[in-house]
């Protein structure tokens, strides 16, 4: 099976470009050798339970790209198997754009980002979201965040089409509070 990834985003308006500024052949190598990326696997697995954010697009009836952030603690982006990954919308979000988009358009693209060690994992899939008394319990103790007083309300599963790791070129490292603190501890052990 060739790259998933390049199958759904290389459309016909995306090979033209690739025609006209002289990319097309080599893209078509990678499509057809590469892959099939269309399942996670123990790599991709681990990167997402150690992401305390990602960023989602969904897709308007309109047609608008809609970009959201979402945050919360490492893992809390669930991959509840390889091709299915689920997270927790809490009760009093009252904006619900990336819910409503759902309804006419269920594809959404993921961006999840390791800034420290500079690499980046996209994922395209299909998104639903589930009334949380609906969902198994095993689903809802799976994204149960530990502490959060917040009452779950809806279940967000996205199913995997596919996904591409891109490269680390133009990634800036930066690094949160504590993973700053962690190099600055093993430094000073270093040097004792
Ligand atoms: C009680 C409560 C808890 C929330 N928890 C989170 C959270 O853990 N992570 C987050 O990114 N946004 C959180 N939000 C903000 C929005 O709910 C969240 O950005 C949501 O994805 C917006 O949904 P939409 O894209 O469908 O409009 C919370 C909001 C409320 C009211």
């Amino acid at each position: 099976m060739s790259h998933q990834f390049a199958e759904i985003m290389f459309t016909e308006d995306v090979k033209s470009a690739q025609e006209e500024y002289g990319s097309r052949e080599r893209l078509e190598r990678f499509t057809s050798m590469a892959g099939p990326n269309d399942a996670l696997g123990e790599r991709e697995a681990a990167f997402i339970a150690q992401r305390d954010s990602f960023y989602l697009a969904t897709v308007n009836k309109d047609g608008w790209p809609y970009v959201q952030h979402r945050g919360g603690p490492p893992g809390f982006l669930r991959v509840l198997g390889s091709q299915r990954m689920a997270y927790p919308d809490f009760r009093g979000n009252t904006q619900l754009v990336s819910v409503g988009n759902l309804s006419s358009n269920d594809r959404v693209s993921l961006i999840l980002m390791d800034y420290p060690n500079r690499r980046r994992l996209k994922v395209l899939g299909h998104m639903r979201v589930e009334n949380a008394y609906a969902v198994p319990e095993e689903d809802l103790t799976a994204v149960a965040l530990p502490g959060y007083t917040a009452q779950v309300e809806r279940v967000v599963y996205i199913d995997v089409a596919a996904f591409d790791w891109n490269c680390p070129q133009y990634i800036t490292q930066r690094y949160t509070e504590s993973e700053w603190a962690e190099i600055e501890a093993s430094s000073h052990g270093e040097q004792s």
